[in-house]
C-alpha cells in the first residue's frame, strides 16, 4: 500500500457534509487519546497530517482523509473522556449514529485499544455494536512501544485475547505509531478489505 497523495479532505459534523462519492472508508473507531490520528500519520508516513495531541478529546469530529481517490481514512471522535459535559457525549452518539446510520461504504472498522491496559466498558461496547451489526473490524493495541519487558508484553496480548475472547486471535494486531510496529500486518489487512 503506497499512498502518494494523502490529503485531509473535510472534518464534519452532519450527514449533509459527507463527501459525495462512494470511495471504501477505513474506519478509525477507539476512545479518546487511543491513537487513531497517530494511527493514519504512520499509515501515511506523515508526522502530522492528521492532528494528534497528548491532551484527549482532541480529534471532535468526523475527519475524512482522502488517499490517493482510492480510498478514506475516517477517524472518528473519540469516545469516554471523562471531562466532556454531558452535551458533549450527546453529541458524540449522535454523529456516531449519524455516521453508522448513513450507508456509507464502510470497508473495516479499525478498533483501537490502549494495549497498556484492558479493554474499557466503552471500548467493549463498541466492538460488540460492530459485531452485533455486521461490520467487519479488527483490533489494534496501540502504544506497544510502551511495554517495554518482554514478559508483560506478552501478558498483556494474552489477557486482551481473553478480555475480546469474541474477537479472532489473529485480528488483534499490536502497533506503535513511535516504531511502527504492526504497521505492515495493518497494512495488509486493510489492502485485503479494500
Ligand atoms: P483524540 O483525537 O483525542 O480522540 O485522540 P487520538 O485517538 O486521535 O490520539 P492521538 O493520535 O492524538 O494520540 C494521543 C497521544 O498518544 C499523543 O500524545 C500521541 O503522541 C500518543 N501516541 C499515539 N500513539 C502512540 C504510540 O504508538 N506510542 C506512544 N508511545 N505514544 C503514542
Ligand atoms: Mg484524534
Amino acid at each position: 500500500m503506497l499512498i502518494k497523495n494523502p490529503k485531509f479532505e473535510i472534518s464534519v459534523m452532519n450527514k449533509s457534509q459527507y463527501p459525495k462519492n462512494n470511495l471504501p472508508e477505513i474506519v478509525l473507531a477507539g476512545k479518546s487519546n487511543v491513537g487513531k490520528s497517530s494511527f493514519v500519520n504512520a499509515m501515511i508516513n506523515r508526522k502530522s497530517l492528521a492532528r494528534t495531541s497528548s491532551a484527549p478529546g482532541k480529534t471532535r469530529q468526523l475527519n475524512f482523509y482522502n488517499m490517493d481517490n482510492i480510498f478514506y481514512f475516517v477517524d472518528l471522535p473519540g469516545y469516554g473522556y471523562a471531562k466532556v459535559a454531558k452535551t458533549e457525549k450527546q453529541r458524540w452518539a449522535e454523529m456516531m449514529e449519524g455516521y453508522f446510520n448513513s450507508d456509507r461504504n464502510i470497508k473495516l472498522v479499525v478498533q483501537l485499544v490502549d494495549m497498556c491496559h484492558p479493554p474499557t466498558k466503552d471500548d467493549i461496547m463498541m466492538m460488540e455494536f460492530l459485531q452485533a451489526n455486521g461490520y467487519e473490524f479488527i483490533v489494534v493495541m496501540t502504544k506497544a512501544d510502551k511495554l517495554k519487558k518482554k514478559k508483560e508484553y506478552n501478558e498483556r496480548i494474552e489477557n486482551s485475547k481473553k478480555e475480546m475472547s469474541f474477537v479472532p486471535e489473529n485480528r488483534i494486531i499490536p502497533f506503535s505509531s513511535e516504531t511502527g510496529a504492526g504497521l505492515d500486518t495493518l497494512k495488509k489487512f486493510i489492502e485485503e478489505y479494500l
